[in-house]
C-alpha cells in the first residue's frame, strides 16, 4: 500500500486544476490528514459509500488503496454543483490515474439511491447537500446501514444544518469522535 505521505500528496492536489485548497467544497489538506488514516485502516473487502463526490478529491483517497484493500466503492452524486467542472475533473482523474480501479457511481439524488439500498457499510462519508431537510434525510437514511464499529466521516461539521444533525443523530446516538480537523469530523458507530 502507498504510504500516508504518498496518498496525501496525491489527494491534496486532486482537484482538476491542481489547486491545493478549495475551502468552499472539498476536503482541505488539514482535513485530509484526519480523513486518510481511517481509510488506510479499513479491513480488506470493506464497503465505502460517499455521498457527494464533486470533483473527486475525497474519492481519490479510496482510489489509491482500492487494489490493496479490495474495497467496494460507491459514489453518489447527482451533479448539482458546478456539474461540468465536477464531471470533467472526476472522470479525467479516473482515466488518467485509476482506470483499473472498479467502483460504482450512482448518478442520482441520494434519496433515490437510498430507496433501493440494502447493503451494510463500513465507511460512510456524508458530504452532499448541507441544509435541512435534505441533510437530515441523508443522516436518517444512510446511518442505519453503517455497521457497528464502522466509521462515519462528516464534512462541514460546523455548518448549522450539519451541526444540528451531528447533535441529534451522531452525538445523540453515542458515536465516538475519533478525529477532527477544521470542518471534518470522524466518528465510530457504537
Ligand atoms: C461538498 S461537494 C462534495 C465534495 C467531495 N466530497 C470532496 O471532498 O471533494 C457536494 C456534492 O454533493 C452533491 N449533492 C448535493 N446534493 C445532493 C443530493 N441531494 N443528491 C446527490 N448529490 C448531491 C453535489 O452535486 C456536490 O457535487
Amino acid at each position: 500500500m502507498k504510504s500516508f505521505e504518498e496518498i496525501y500528496e496525491f489527494s491534496r492536489m486532486a482537484e482538476g486544476n491542481g489547486t491545493e485548497a478549495h475551502p468552499l467544497c472539498t476536503a482541505t489538506p488539514e482535513e485530509l490528514k484526519v480523513f486518510i488514516p481511517p481509510v488506510m485502516a479499513l479491513a480488506e473487502g470493506s464497503r465505502v459509500v460517499e455521498i457527494g463526490t464533486y470533483t473527486g478529491r475525497s474519492s481519490s483517497v479510496y482510489f489509491q488503496v482500492q487494489k490493496d484493500l479490495n474495497l467496494d466503492l460507491h459514489f453518489i452524486d447527482c451533479l448539482y454543483w458546478n456539474p461540468k467542472h465536477a464531471a470533467h475533473s472526476f472522470w479525467d482523474m479516473v482515466v488518467d490515474f485509476f482506470n483499473e480501479v472498479p467502483f460504482t457511481y450512482h448518478k442520482m439524488v441520494t434519496n433515490l439511491a437510498a430507496s433501493t439500498w440494502t447493503l451494510p457499510i463500513d465507511f460512510l462519508y456524508i458530504d452532499g447537500w448541507h441544509d435541512a431537510p435534505q441533510v437530515d434525510e441523508d443522516f436518517q437514511n444512510w446511518i442505519p446501514f453503517l455497521k457497528s464499529g464502522g466509521v462515519l466521516a462528516l464534512h462541514d461539521s460546523t455548518y448549522p444544518g450539519v451541526a444540528s444533525c451531528i447533535d441529534r443523530f451522531v452525538k445523540g446516538a453515542g458515536f465516538e469522535l475519533i478525529a477532527e480537523a477544521e470542518r471534518m469530523s470522524m466518528w465510530k458507530k457504537p
